[in-house]
């Protein structure tokens, strides 16, 4: 992205053989979006990047009316890892196979990880995903009891397990794989499926950690909008906890994003320096979209909600889009995207 190199989809890295930078996406012919008729997440595979997928289950999540007046829930934790890290997964893990690789890398504050060992172990790859030893006990206990992946442990935050992956990727010669670009496409499909069963909504709130799922947004309610399938593009406003929160400083303040140490209890956004970050903020001023912060104690009041009134499984992190609706009151229709049930 930054010395704006063009590469062919023959190349097999997620990130710039020249700058080290993040990649994107290109589509030669830009196709216009539209709807399908069933709103399966395949039904959207035509707008994904060209492979021949292994059509795993992932995403065709459903929307649910909450009890209050312009509020539904986008309910990811029913998907097969229960968060919408799978609707990513299937397809960066179906590029790996495509080019040959026989082991995928990635680092992840718990729910990547879980998600990336289940669709390798389901697509004959081996996975090595770096945690850090101060993420969810349970996360890490899930993807040890299940799903055959080589766990490493870090003394670290997130962004150091990153670091790591980058580094192991490189050495061994395994596809990087977490947040970059072929994620970024797949996550668009949770926007893609509410919006058809919404047709207009004014507001979609959505929770941050590395900010790949709110980039992919973005740029997919932008593509929806140029293609004509909406009207108007919804106010997309990202929720980070109060104690990681390097993107909201930078969008309120206007400066650089900062690198944090995280402290939150939501674990799945404890994220310091958002890989997507810069990305997200140019998109969200061109947008019109927002940031907000919600605390531990607000998102775990709505994470206890959604299972009493709804029975909607959310961890906090799942919670953050709930807790942000009830702090700023939007008008109109809002999504709030909950994002994942691993508690
Ligand atoms: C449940 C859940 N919600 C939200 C997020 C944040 O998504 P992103 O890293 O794309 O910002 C994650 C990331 O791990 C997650 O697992």
């Amino acid at each position: 992205m930054k010395c704006r190199e063009r590469y062919k989809s023959s190349f097999t890295s997620q990130i710039c053989g020249k700058c080290d930078s993040l990649l994107n996406v290109v589509y030669d012919e830009k196709k216009k979006f539209s709807y399908s008729t069933d709103n399966s997440f395949w039904s959207y595979g035509e707008f994904m990047p060209d492979c021949s997928y292994k059509r795993l289950e992932a995403g065709s999540t459903n929307v649910v009316i909450a009890d209050e007046y312009g509020l539904y829930f986008k309910v990811e934790s029913t998907n097969p890892t229960k968060s919408f890290k799978d609707r990513g997964s299937v397809i960066e893990l179906n590029k790996a196979i495509e080019y040959g690789y026989k082991e995928v890398a990635c680092a992840s504050t718990g729910n990547m990880a879980y998600s990336i060992a289940y669709y390798s172990k389901m697509l004959g790859i081996r996975a090595k995903v770096f945690i850090s030893k101060h993420a969810n006990k349970d996360k890490i206990k899930l993807i040890k009891g299940t799903h055959d992946a080589d766990i490493s442990e870090i003394d670290g935050d997130f962004t150091d397990a990153q670091n790591e992956a980058i580094k192991y990727s490189k050495k061994n010669n395994a596809f990087l794989t977490g947040d970059y670009c072929y994620r970024k496409e797949g996550q668009k499909t949770a926007i893609f499926e509410a919006m058809h069963d919404l047709k207009s909504v004014d507001t979609v709130i959505l929770p941050v950690g590395n900010a790949t799922l709110l980039a992919g947004t973005l740029e997919a309610v932008k593509y929806m909008k140029q293609s004509n399938a909406i009207k108007q593009i919804p106010k997309v406003i990202g929720v980070e906890a109060e104690g990681a929160k390097p993107l909201y400083t930078a969008f309120k303040s206007g400066t650089q994003i900062i690198r944090e140490r995280p402290d939150t209890a939501a674990d799945a956004i404890a994220v310091g320096f958002p890989t997507f970050g810069e990305e997200s903020i140019k998109l969200l001023k061109e947008l019109g979209g927002d940031m907000v912060t919600v605390s531990d104690k607000e998102m775990l009041e709505e994470a206890v909600k959604l299972k009493e009134m709804y029975n909607i499984e959310a961890e906090l992190g799942g919670a953050a889009s709930v807790a942000a609706y009830r702090k700023l009151s939007p008008e109109g229709k809002t999504i709030a995207l909950v994002s994942g049930g691993n508690i």
